[in-house]
């Protein structure tokens, strides 16, 4: 869902995109999934816990968000006296929309004695549902704050969740949603890319499910990825995250070899976001000249929500990744 994209005739998309922002007093913030040409237009570039700080610290007047829905529905939960626009509406998450609120308050009701550790990969009623709110970047030390005896709904990333879960022996429920970009990699084609680069370390998501995350060298955030890139010792990473991060590290390392980790015919697109990818520069171009699409919570759920998240904030401490390669700030 978005406007009228068409830019005025003989206008240039960039400078128009540029005139907005000092105009609007925006800020652009983009996530390392998103199209290079956004990344590298964007005030800020950054992980979910970076990108949620800086829309909270933030005095522009406008958040234009390149990302995905449940990432401005933060910034505005964070930041609610600013405009907050998203490209396309329709960029969501299939995580978000494996964790219906209703089903997830019944099963915070079946288990009263549990707390819920959510994933910031969730609606904002999930949130408003929620204790804590965690990022892939701040799961760990946040986890680690909880009493041992403290019992734990964890949702809605299966396999963030048991990844935290083996590596912290620590039993947790955990609700069955996935994120259908890093289920898609393939083991078989994986090993198969090993086997022909066998010095290459793997770096993985922890959204990835334990049969890549078995094989990994370095699992992490997207910003946690990027700092393992810039010091392992070799030429050649293999990346088990969406493909896009692979620009940074392209830009920050000219000369290493970075290969997106393959999916089950060893070749396919299956690994890229489409709904990070709904966002183009045109519809940037559009929300900023609209202020549409925008993004509106009611006033009670978002009070409920920041609750959650103003906690993982708070605990998350200095776990901001390193994986800053902002381009303005
Ligand atoms: P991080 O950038 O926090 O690692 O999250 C990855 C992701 O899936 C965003 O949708
Ligand atoms: Fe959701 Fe996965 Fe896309 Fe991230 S990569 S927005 S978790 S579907």
């Amino acid at each position: 869902m978005s406007a009228e994209t068409t830019i005025p005739a003989g206008a240039d998309l960039l400078e128009e995109i540029e005139r907005l922002r000092k105009e609007r007093n925006a800020v652009i913030l983009a996530h390392y999934y998103q199209k290079p040409e956004l990344q590298d237009l964007a005030d800020f570039v950054g992980d979910s816990l970076e990108l949620s700080r800086k829309a909270a610290e933030t005095d522009a007047e406008v958040i234009a968000f390149c990302g995905v829905k449940f990432m401005a529905d933060t910034a505005k939960i964070l930041s609610p006296e600013k405009i907050v626009v998203l490209p396309d509406l329709d960029a969501g998450c299939s995580l978000e929309d494996s964790c219906p609120p209703e089903k997830f308050k019944a099963f915070r009701e079946a288990h009263p004695d549990h707390i819920a550790l959510t994933y910031i990969n969730c609606s904002t009623e999930v949130k408003a549902l929620s204790d804590i709110i965690v990022t892939s970047s701040s799961a760990e030390t946040i986890l680690q704050q909880i009493p041992k005896d403290q019992p734990i709904i964890f949702g809605p990333d299966r396999h963030l969740g048991g990844y935290l879960s083996r590596k912290f022996n620590r039993e947790m429920l955990l609700w069955p949603g996935v994120c259908i970009v890093h289920e898609a990699f393939s083991e078989t084609e994986l090993l198969k890319l090993k086997a022909q680069h066998p010095d290459a370390p793997i770096a993985a998501h922890p959204e990835c499910p334990p049969t890549i995350l078995d094989h990994a060298d370095h699992v992490g955030s997207t910003s946690s990825i990027l700092n393992f890139a810039k010091s392992f010792p070799g030429d050649t990473l293999i990346v088990a995250t969406e493909p896009h991060i692979i620009h940074q590290m392209e830009k920050a390392l000219p000369d290493k070899t970075f290969i997106g980790a393959p999916g089950a015919d060893g070749n396919c697109n299956c690994n890229i976001c489409p709904y990070m990818a709904l966002n183009t520069m045109e519809k940037l171009y559009a929300c900023l000249r609209d202020l549409e699409p925008r993004i509106e919570i009611e006033e009670g759920l978002r009070l409920k929500a920041k609750a959650s998240l103003d906690r993982m904030l708070e605990m998350a401490g200095s776990t901001v990744g390193k994986g800053d390669l902002g381009n303005r700030s």
